[in-house]
C-alpha cells in the first residue's frame, strides 16, 4: 500500500456524500429507501439554462478559457453583489466547493485561525486543517437559534484570527440571520479588523417573509472585509453542473486565481454559459420563485410531521432546505441512530456529527412530498420501536 500524506490520513471525507452514495447503492439493490441526506433540489435545470450550454458547445466553444472565468459572467455576477464590485472581484470556480477551498489555501498560513460556528457545513473544518490553519469552533445553542453572538464571537477572537465563517441561510440548521444580529457581528469583526467569509449559497431560499441580508452590505468597512462565497447549484438546481464563485479585494482573487491557474484552470467554458443565462434570463426569477415555493411547503409538510413525533425537537428552519433534530431524549448517538433508522426503516439521513453535534440529525426535504410523507412515518415508527 502506498504512504499517503498526513493531510489526508487526517482527512475526514464528506458523511453527506457517503450518506447519498449509500442510499443510491440500496435503491440500485432494489431497497425502497427514502433518501433524506443529499443537499440537493430534486428539480431538473430548468430548459433555457440547459440550451445556453448547449448552444455554446454548438458554437464551439470548447477550448480553455480566462482562468477567473468568463469575462461577462464575471461582470453578470458583479453586477448582481451590487455595491462597487468589479469583474476583478470575481473568480468563477468549481462549484461553491471550489471557492471555500480556494480561499482558505489563499489566505491562511499555519496557524491562522478560523471562527467557525458550530454546527458549521461539513466541509468548512477540513478545508481550514487543508490549509493548515486550525478551526476555531464555537458552539451555539437552540436558545440563539444555532447563531453566533457578538459576545461569543468576542471571546474567540485572538491574535491568530483571521477570518470568522457566516452561512446564512445555515446549513445544517436552516436558520437566517436578521440585519440587526448581522450589524452587531460586523460591528465586531470590523473593531477587530478581520476578514469575514459570508457562505450565501442559500440566499433565495427563504422561506415565512424572511429575508436576506449580505453582511457585505453593512457598510463600506464591512464590505471591505466580507469575501462572499456562493454558487448555482442549490438556487437553480444545478448541482451536478459545478458552477460557483468568489467575491472578494482584487488581491484575494489574484491569488485565488493563481492557485486555481495551477489546479483545475477554468471552470468548463459551456458551463459558465448556462450559469450566464441563469444570471441573465428574464425567466429566471419566475422559476427560482416557483421552486422556492416548493420548498417551502415541503418544508412545512416535514415541520408538521415532525410535530406528531415525540422526542425529537427541532427549530422551524427559515430558509435552505435542511431540518435540524435533536434527538438527545433517544441517548443514541447520531451515527447509531442514522444506522438504526436506515436498517429498520430505509430512511437516509445525516449524523450530526458530521456538522459537529452528535446528539442531533440532519433531514433534507429537497425531495419529493410523497417520500417525506413516507420517509417521516417511518421515523414516526422508528422512534416507538426505540421506546419498547
Ligand atoms: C453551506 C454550503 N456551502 C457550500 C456548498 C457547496 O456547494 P457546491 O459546491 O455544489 O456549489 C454547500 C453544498 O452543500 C453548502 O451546503
Amino acid at each position: 500500500m502506498a504512504r499517503l500524506a498526513q493531510r489526508i490520513i487526517q482527512l475526514t471525507p464528506s458523511l453527506t456524500l457517503a450518506v447519498t452514495a449509500q442510499a443510491a447503492q440500496l435503491r440500485a439493490a432494489g431497497v425502497d429507501v427514502c433518501g433524506l441526506g443529499a443537499g440537493e433540489p430534486d428539480f431538473d435545470t430548468p430548459d433555457f439554462i440547459k440550451q445556453a450550454a448547449k448552444d455554446a458547445l454548438d458554437r464551439g466553444e470548447t477550448k480553455y478559457g480566462p482562468v477567473g472565468g468568463h469575462p461577462e459572467l464575471r461582470q453578470a455576477i458583479a453586477q448582481m453583489v451590487g455595491r462597487s464590485c468589479t469583474p476583478a472581484q470575481v473568480l468563477v470556480t468549481v462549484g461553491g466547493k471550489q471557492s471555500l477551498y480556494n480561499l482558505m489555501m489563499t489566505l491562511l498560513d499555519p496557524g491562522d485561525e478560523v471562527i467557525i460556528p458550530s454546527p458549521y457545513w461539513v466541509s468548512y473544518p477540513e478545508m481550514v486543517r487543508l490549509a493548515e490553519g486550525r478551526a476555531v469552533l464555537v458552539p451555539t445553542t437552540r436558545a440563539t437559534e444555532y447563531k453566533i453572538t457578538p459576545a461569543q464571537l468576542q471571546a474567540h477572537i485572538t491574535p491568530q484570527t483571521r477570518l470568522v465563517v457566516l452561512n446564512s441561510p445555515g446549513n445544517p440548521t436552516g436558520m437566517v440571520y436578521t440585519h440587526s444580529e448581522l450589524t452587531a457581528l460586523a460591528q465586531v469583526i470590523v473593531d477587530h479588523d478581520l476578514l469575514v467569509l459570508s457562505d450565501e449559497i442559500y440566499d433565495q431560499l427563504l422561506y415565512d417573509g424572511a429575508t436576506f441580508t449580505s453582511i457585505s452590505s453593512l457598510g463600506d468597512e464591512i464590505w471591505q472585509r466580507t469575501i462572499i462565497s456562493s454558487g448555482f447549484s442549490k438556487s437553480y438546481a444545478m448541482t451536478g453542473w459545478r458552477l460557483g464563485y468568489l467575491v472578494a479585494p482584487p488581491d484575494i482573487i489574484q491569488g485565488a486565481a493563481g492557485l486555481q491557474s495551477h489546479s483545475t484552470s477554468n471552470v468548463a467554458t459551456f458551463v459558465q454559459r448556462g450559469g450566464l443565462a441563469a444570471l441573465t434570463d428574464p425567466r429566471t426569477p419566475a422559476i427560482v420563485q416557483t421552486m422556492r415555493r416548493a420548498f417551502e411547503e415541503r418544508r412545512s409538510l416535514v415541520c408538521d410531521l415532525l410535530d406528531t413525533i415525540p422526542g425529537l425537537a427541532y427549530l422551524r428552519p427559515q430558509g435552505a432546505f435542511y431540518v435540524w433534530i435533536d434527538i438527545a431524549s433517544t441517548g443514541l448517538d447520531s451515527t447509531t441512530f442514522c444506522q438504526k433508522l436506515l436498517a429498520q426503516e430505509r430512511v437516509a439521513c445525516v449524523p450530526g456529527i458530521a456538522f459537529g453535534a452528535d446528539d442531533h440529525i440532519r433531514i433534507s426535504y429537497a425531495t419529493d412530498p410523497q417520500t417525506l410523507q413516507t420517509a417521516l412515518g417511518r421515523l414516526g415508527n422508528f422512534m416507538t420501536s426505540l421506546k419498547k
